[in-house]
C-alpha cells in the first residue's frame, strides 16, 4: 500500500469480493459493472430461484454473469454450488473439474431463498467429505434458525451447536464462517487461528455495514428497511469487536460485501426483504470504516491479501485509488423494471474510489 504523506489519496493492490449476491436477469445489468469495477473477483452466491446446484448450472451463471462485465472491465466471478440435504457426493467432481471453489450452507429458512437449504447437516456428511477431499470450501450461514432462539442470538448458537461438532468431524474442510456480525464470531474464528500451525481452516468475512452501523440504525427516527439484512445489525458491542477484528491485521478476516440487491419496492414492504446494496461504493464503505479508527494501513490487507491466500489463489496484481474528496452516493439505480436503493444513498461520503 502507497500511502501520500497525508493520507489524502491511498492506492491498494486490486482488491477481491469474498461474497457477492449478483442475482440474475436484467438485474445483472445494474450490479455487474459496480462490482467489476472495484473488484477483480468475487465469490458469488448461488440463492437464486432455483438455486445453483449443479456444476453445469453454475457453468450457465457464469457465462450469464461474463456478459454483463462492460467492455474494458476486467472481472472474474468465482462459482459456488448451493450445499442442499440431497446434493450428491459426486457432484463435487463435476464441480471442481467446472472450477466452482466452494459450496454454500444455508440452514433451511435462515433467509432469502433458504427455502432447498439444509435441513440437518448430518445428511450432507457424504457430500462434506467428497469436499474435504478435493480440496472445496464450505462457506456457511452461521445461523440457527429455531424460532425459540431469538433473532440476536442465532449466530452464537450456531457457533455452538453446529460449527464446533463440524470442524471436529471435517478437521481439513476449510470453512468460511461468512458475514460474521458477533464479538462471539470474531472470538472464535481469530481463537481458532491462533491454535492453528500452518494452513489457517476456518475464515470469516465481514460486510461494511456490519462495520460502520450497530442496530439502532435500522430503527432512527422510523423503521429504515435499507438497513435490514441477516444477520441482521447487532449492538455497538459486537460492532466494534467486529472492527477490531477486520482491522487487527489477522489474516483469518477478509473482505466481503454480502452487496444484496432487491427491489426498492420489495425492502420497503409489510414484510420486507433482507439484504443491503453495498457494490456501488464497496471500497468507499470499508474506507470509511478503517479510516474511522485510524487504520488505513490494514486495509490492504483485508481488501486485497488475506481472501485470496485463505482460498489459495494469486493475489492480484493491479492497483486501485481512493481519495478523500466528499461526494454523494446516488439514491437510486434502474434495477431492471423496478428501483435499487443502495446503502447510504444520497448520503456523502468521505473517500471516493477514482
Ligand atoms: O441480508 C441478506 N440478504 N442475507 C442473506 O443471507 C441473503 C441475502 C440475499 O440474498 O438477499
Ligand atoms: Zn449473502
Amino acid at each position: 500500500m502507497i500511502n501520500a504523506p497525508t493520507t489524502q489519496t491511498i492506492t491498494l493492490t486490486r482488491p477481491d469480493d469474498w461474497h457477492i449476491h449478483l442475482r440474475d436477469g436484467a438485474a445483472l445489468q445494474t450490479v455487474v459493472p459496480h462490482t467489476a469495477a472495484q473488484f477483480a473477483r468475487a465469490i458469488v452466491m448461488p440463492n437464486l430461484k432455483p438455486p445453483v446446484t449443479t456444476a453445469a448450472q453454475a457453468t450457465s451463471y457464469k457465462a450469464r454473469i461474463q456478459a454483463a462485465i462492460p467492455v474494458g472491465m476486467r472481472f472474474e466471478p468465482l462459482m459456488t454450488l448451493y450445499l442442499t440435504d440431497n446434493t450428491p457426493p459426486d457432484e463435487i467432481a463435476r464441480a471442481k473439474g467446472a472450477g466452482v471453489v466452494a459450496l454454500k450452507l444455508y440452514p433451511a429458512g435462515a433467509t432469502t431463498n433458504s427455502d432447498a437449504g439444509v435441513t440437518d447437516i448430518r445428511k450432507t456428511y457424504k457430500t462434506l467429505e467428497a469436499m474435504q477431499k478435493s480440496g472445496l470450501l464450505l462457506l456457511v450461514h452461521g445461523e440457527v434458525t429455531s424460532p425459540e432462539i431469538d433473532l440476536f442470538d442465532r449466530e452464537a448458537a450456531f457457533i455452538d451447536q453446529h460449527l464446533i461438532p463440524l470442524r471436529k468431524d471435517f478437521p481439513e474442510l476449510t470453512i468460511v464462517m461468512e458475514h460474521i456480525t458477533t464479538k462471539e464470531a470474531a472470538d472464535y474464528v481469530a481463537g481458532e487461528a491462533a491454535s492453528k500451525t500452518g494452513k489457517l481452516t476456518l475464515g470469516a468475512t465481514i460486510t461494511a455495514q456490519h462495520l460502520l452501523y450497530n442496530r439502532n440504525a435500522i430503527f432512527t427516527g422510523g423503521v429504515r428497511p435499507h438497513y435490514y439484512c441477516l444477520p441482521v445489525l447487532k449492538r455497538e458491542t459486537h460492532r466494534l469487536a467486529l472492527l477490531e477484528a477486520a482491522t487487527s491485521g489477522n489474516p483469518a478476516f477478509f473482505l466481503g460485501t454480502d452487496s444484496a440487491p432487491h427491489a426498492a419496492h420489495l425492502k420497503e414492504h409489510a414484510v420486507g426483504c433482507a439484504g443491503c446494496y453495498t457494490a456501488h461504493a464497496a471500497m468507499e464503505l470499508y474506507a470509511a470504516a478503517f479510516d474511522s479508527v485510524g487504520k488505513m494501513d490494514k486495509l490492504e490487507g483485508f481488501a486485497s491479501f488475506f481472501g485470496a491466500d485463505f482460498y489459495g489463489l494469486p493475489r492480484n496484481t493491479g492497483t486501485i485509488t481512493l481519495k478523500r474528496e466528499a461526494w454523494t452516493a446516488p439514491e437510486s439505480f434502474a434495477f431492471g423494471e423496478a428501483l435499487l436503493k443502495p446503502l447510504a444513498g444520497g448520503e456523502q461520503l468521505a473517500w471516493r474510489f477514482i
